[in-house]
């Protein structure tokens, strides 16, 4: 029937174990007064919307001071509002109406750089002998003039930028303007651990830590070794392979002191790594005896080939890889990534919506994945995002556009203004108020998910299993004692014909296609093009 593995279905899970996240890029969601710009305000008057679709938590992007030269994550001030966004009286509010709700609300909190208009930076370049100079990474010049070492930046181009005035580089592994952290310097971590409870203390259920994987560099400042694979045209960051500057066994050290740090407030709250690493290395930062994140976010879905063996695989190996008592994660797009509707077309999108929200653990939806919006081409002199202004193949504003929620208003009622970013042609069309009153949508479609794994505890926690079943389809088994589900998803637009082991036929509990639900399922079934079902199986599990 089903092959085995170690993880056995966990019984005490805490709420972020059960939990789906949902990533507001608090921009582009709802805008409130009349600038262009989302906000928080914008955020509280959408809350019916979200208990609506049944999400368990919302992660906003940055809303701190900022000069915005990353949309926010540049940070001037790691307490308080950008005025843009809001206030902290705003703030509360909004933990508190979510909390009424029952939805809890994750804090992005960016550890690795700050803005280059921050009072600590702003001090740090007065002068060597500043009193934060220390606070971020400076290095005399390569002994043959030029940079320190090869480092890149993630934002194309090189790691470091001459200070002029002293002759000294600074390390940014992002935009000259985000200069990056000394975490060996305990006042910082001492600075960031108190901003951290800040928040814990106006009542955050937990963070999400942009670049987690960055915040300790190769003490010796060693060369990255050039990526052997590099191919032109892909950006700068993929001509090394950055083991000296990210990564550093020291990290966990990090983790371990700042999982103390949300454990010691009387509530569950989760620490949540945005770390870009393979299963193997990802898989480290649960840390040792599970002293590090609840939740590094797993990415790697993402870059498999969309088809059953590759992601199959993709899988095993993942589930492998865990230690004992980590809780997987699982993303499919984000305010970075392409669209998963383009990726791999609207059609194939309910698919993976399905696969998203029946695999084993913490799943995080991209706001818009749930109307399947798709990257929404910026007309030229419209473009925001620096990375794309500098490296064009870089630019995630496609990614980034305006929620469209109704029909007739304009710019689909996100803003009574001028949007920041244009709402894609077709968007209106797919608006959330269009979707909601058709049963077929893809909304209804991800809240009918929402809702049957909400109800169930083998689809919320039970154990993951690849199926054993014949033909070219991806398939797999969730399971309690009481309960078994099969999961088979046909990744093509090709009729395909999958055989089943006895033991596992039911009926179809949900079906990505219309007019599926109840229909008996054994020994063979027939699954059309783009087509993905989720079977109660008769048989319980033994
Ligand atoms: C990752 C964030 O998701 C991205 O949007 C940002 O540009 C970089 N970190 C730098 O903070
Ligand atoms: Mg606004």
């Amino acid at each position: 029937m089903t092959t085995s593995h170690d993880h056995a279905p966990s019984t005490k899970a805490t709420w972020w174990q059960s939990a789906v996240i949902y990533e507001i890029y608090p921009r582009s969601f709802q805008d409130s007064d009349g600038d262009g710009v989302g906000d928080l305000e914008g955020i509280i008057q959408r809350l019916s919307y979200l208990e609506w679709l049944g999400i368990d938590a919302v992660w906003i992007t940055p809303i701190y001071p900022s000069p915005l030269a990353d949309f926010g994550y540049d940070v001037a001030d790691y307490t308080d509002i950008h005025p843009l966004f809001g206030d902290l009286e705003a703030f509360d509010h909004l933990v508190e109406a979510l909390h009424a709700k029952n939805i809890r609300l994750i804090l992005d909190f960016v550890p690795n750089h700050t803005s280059e208009q921050h009072p600590w930076f702003l001090d740090a370049k007065s002068g060597p002998t500043s009193a934060h100079r220390d606070w971020y990474i400076w290095q005399n010049p390569a002994p043959t003039g030029g940079p320190p070492n090869n480092w890149v930046s993630i934002a194309g181009g090189g790691g470091w930028e001459l200070d002029a005035e002293s002759g000294q580089y600074y390390c940014h592994m992002f935009l000259k303007e985000q200069p990056d952290l000394n975490w060996r310097n305990p006042a910082v971590r001492r600075a960031m651990y108190d901003a951290m409870q800040f928040w814990l203390a106006r009542g955050v259920d937990g963070f999400r830590l942009d670049v987690f994987w960055l915040l300790i560099k190769d003490w010796r400042f060693r060369n990255d070794p050039l990526n052997p694979d590099y191919q032109d045209g892909q950006p700068d960051f993929r001509r090394t392979l950055p083991i000296f500057s990210g990564d550093r066994p020291e990290i966990h050290e990090i983790a371990t002191e700042m999982r103390a740090l949300v454990e010691s407030v009387d509530r569950d709250c989760v620490l949540i790594g945005e770390i870009y690493q393979p299963a193997e290395k990802l898989v480290t930062y649960y840390g040792e005896d599970g002293r590090g994140l609840h939740l590094p976010f797993n990415f790697n879905l993402m870059w498999q080939h969309w088809s059953p063996r590759p992601i199959l695989a993709y899988i095993e190996e993942y589930e492998a890889a865990l230690p004992a008592d980590g809780w997987p994660s699982w993303v499919l797009g984000n305010h970075d990534q392409k669209r998963i509707a383009s990726r791999v077309g609207p059609a194939q999108a309910r698919v993976a919506m399905l696969v998203l929200l029946t695999l084993r653990g913490t799943p995080t939806l991209y706001y818009g994945d749930e109307l399947a919006l798709e990257n929404v081409p910026i007309p030229p002199g419209q473009e925001q995002d620096p990375f794309g202004l500098a490296h064009p193949e870089q630019g995630r504003d496609p990614v980034r556009t305006p929620m469209p929620w109704s029909r007739q208003e304009r710019h689909a009622g996100f803003t009574t203004g001028l949007p920041w970013l244009p709402l894609g042609n077709d968007h209106p069309d797919r608006c959330v108020e269009l979707q909601r009153d058709d049963p077929a949508s893809m909304l209804n479609l991800t809240r009918n998910l929402l809702a049957l794994r909400r109800s169930s505890a083998a689809l919320s926690r039970g154990a993951w299993s690849a199926a054993k079943v014949s033909g070219d389809v991806l398939a797999y088994v969730r399971e309690t004692e009481s309960e078994r589900y099969l999961i088979v998803a046909n990744l093509d637009d090709q009729v395909k014909t999958v055989g089943l082991d006895e033991q596992m036929g039911g009926v179809v509990a949900l079906s990505t296609h219309d007019g599926r639900d109840g229909e008996p399922m054994d020994k063979v079934m027939e699954l059309r093009g783009d087509e993905a079902l989720i079977i109660r199986c008769q048989q319980n599990a033994s």
